[in-house]
């Protein structure tokens, strides 16, 4: 297993000579290595088991030193680096030559966000180069939301994980890129798109699921446990599912304690950034109990929501 502590000259001098490093995020945790080097960059795709078509997100911890990665910043790229970095947002910008192939898999433009997160900031501060990192999970199954979900799946493959505590939003990052002035949202996450709309007004939604491998940031089937996730009111699915042996993930709202062998409310306040946060552990949670199905519904679709709601479809894809 991996060592697990809060030594950031420790994850340092283990990025600095090409090893990678579990790091925590306000969003979830990423497997960390230095993007500037392809040879560290392929062990997070031979240790995540990544189809090397889906590309990396680089993390930075200062907009002066993305001018060093991109160019041609389109204007309302800026205005939400500026109102919302560091935080739940990743921007696609048009890479320089010295971000590696291997990161972008090929496109032309690279991944870049500014985490927010006191220990990984201070790492970041330290390095001369942008970590690259995806989420710090087998490719396809739930992000870790805490340093024991990354060592209990891939502890036995990377020697140090920088342990900042469960992480405070929960879901990945939103994506946003442009198309000319244009702003898309790619896909759903942490920062809510009424958020970035009152920013720099109307965007469009690309995030939808699909099985096109070519667009890997919206495959059909993520962020999935093994055990079938079943999607509806919840009321009725208890009846059909009656005499099997099913577990119920709610929000905001408790079920008669025998109906069910595990039961988990994402937020009894009806809070949706409380019910983001817990989404993840939830999951992984029931994947783990004796129980055979997970049955949930849709959460409020509205800001965070969105997310919440994308997540759970894709858990429940096949
Ligand atoms: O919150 C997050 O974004 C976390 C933390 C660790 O920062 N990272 C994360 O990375 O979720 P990952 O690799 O699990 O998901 C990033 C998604 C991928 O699905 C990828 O397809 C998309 O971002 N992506 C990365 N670079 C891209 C690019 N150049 N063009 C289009 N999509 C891209
Ligand atoms: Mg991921």
């Amino acid at each position: 297993m991996a060592d697990i502590g809060k030594d950031i000259e420790k994850a340092q001098k283990l990025l600095e000579t090409g090893n990678v490093v579990a790091i925590p995020t306000e969003t979830v945790y990423g497997l960390a290595a230095n993007a500037l080097n392809p040879e560290a960059v392929i062990k997070i795709f031979k240790i995540k088991q990544r189809p090397a078509f889906d590309p990396l997100i680089i993390h930075t911890n200062d907009i002066q030193k993305i001018h060093d990665y991109v160019v041609n910043i389109p204007d309302k790229a800026y205005r939400l680096a500026e109102a919302f970095w560091p935080g739940p947002l990743t921007i696609l910008l048009e890479k320089k030559t010295i971000i590696p192939d291997i990161v972008t898999s090929g496109l032309n433009r690279v991944a870049v966000r500014i985490p927010k997160h006191p220990l990984s900031l201070a790492l970041l501060s330290k390095l001369s180069f942008p970590l690259a990192a995806p989420s710090a999970n087998p490719f396809g199954y739930i992000s870790p939301t805490t340093a024991l979900h990354v060592n209990d799946q891939l502890g036995s493959s990377i020697p140090y994980i920088l342990d900042g505590g469960p992480c405070e939003v929960g879901i990945e990052s939103t994506i946003v890129g442009f198309e000319g002035d244009d702003p898309f949202v790619y896909r759903l996450g942490g920062m809510s798109i009424e958020q970035i709309q009152n920013t720099i007004g109307p965007v469009t939604a690309k995030a939808h699921s699909t099985s096109n491998p070519s667009a890997p940031g919206m495959l059909k089937s993520h962020y999935a446990p093994k055990k079938p996730v079943i999607i509806g009111n919840i009321d009725t699915l208890i009846q059909q599912y009656n005499g099997k042996n099913f577990a119920i993930l709610s929000f905001n709202k408790t079920f008669d304690r025998e109906l069910a062998a595990e039961q988990i409310d994402l937020s009894e306040k009806g809070s949706l950034e409380e019910a983001a946060k817990n989404l993840f552990t939830a999951l992984r949670t029931l994947d783990n109990a004796p129980v055979d199905y997970i049955l949930t519904d849709f959460v409020p679709d509205e800001d965070l929501g969105k997310a919440i709601n994308d997540r759970l479809k894709r858990a429940a894809a096949k």
